[in-house]
């Protein structure tokens, strides 16, 4: 039998400063979460709404620790661009498809951060009627906060630093790193 070449171990990337949580640290994050969700809403069904692009990793993650009925849907906001800081107000530039009224509904985004985001879509759902409204993030930059907001359930709390990876972008690009880590300063001078 020939001999497989051994997998190489994953390199970190060389635009990171530093990792602040694993691929295995994350995964195990999302598990518990799940847990904290099931212990929320017992086998009721529920209905995702997914902020895209950046929480399509943890969405989809999080939705295979549970085995609820759910439904999912998404809605997408203007992005920073090629910032690292958010400038100005959000704003919802693809909305909800599905019937929520009366509708168990919790919001997933990657990170709060001024918290403009979140409180914006937050009262455009409940301005549809759910049945109840809750929100969840991976990451929390508690300090950056501009408008106040607490997320019912929350991944892991961060430092003001700009985290690229496991869905979080930089312009567009590093979503599809498995960990969470702070980007190089360096590249966002010069990201190309
Ligand atoms: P907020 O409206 O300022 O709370 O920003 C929320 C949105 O900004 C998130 O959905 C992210 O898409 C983006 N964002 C905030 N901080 C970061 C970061 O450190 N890295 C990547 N995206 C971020
Ligand atoms: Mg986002």
């Amino acid at each position: 039998m020939p001999t497989r070449p051994k997998p190489k171990p994953a390199a970190i990337h060389p635009h990171l400063e530093s990792v602040l949580f694993t691929e295995a640290q994350i995964k195990r994050r999302v598990r518990s979460i799940a847990q904290e969700l099931k212990s929320t809403y017992g086998d009721g069904e529920f209905t995702i709404v997914s902020l895209i692009n950046g929480a399509i990793m943890f969405t989809a993650d999080l939705m295979r620790e549970i085995d609820n009925p759910v439904r999912l849907d998404c809605i997408r906001t203007s992005s920073y661009g090629e910032k690292t800081k958010s400038v100005g107000t959000p704003q919802v530039v693809a909305s909800l498809t599905l019937d929520i009224r009366n509708r168990h509904v919790l919001i997933i985004d990657d990170i709060l951060d001024t918290g403009k985001t979140m409180k914006l879509v937050a009262g455009l759902v409940q301005k549809l009627h759910p049945a109840s409204l809750r929100t969840c993030v991976l990451l929390d930059k508690v300090g950056r906060r501009e408008v106040e907001f607490k997320a019912d359930f929350v991944g892991f709390k961060i430092p003001d630093k700009f985290v690229i990876g496991y869905g979080l972008d930089f312009a567009e690009r590093y979503r599809n790193l498995p960990c969470v880590g702070v980007l190089d300063p360096a590249r966002i001078k010069s990201p190309a």
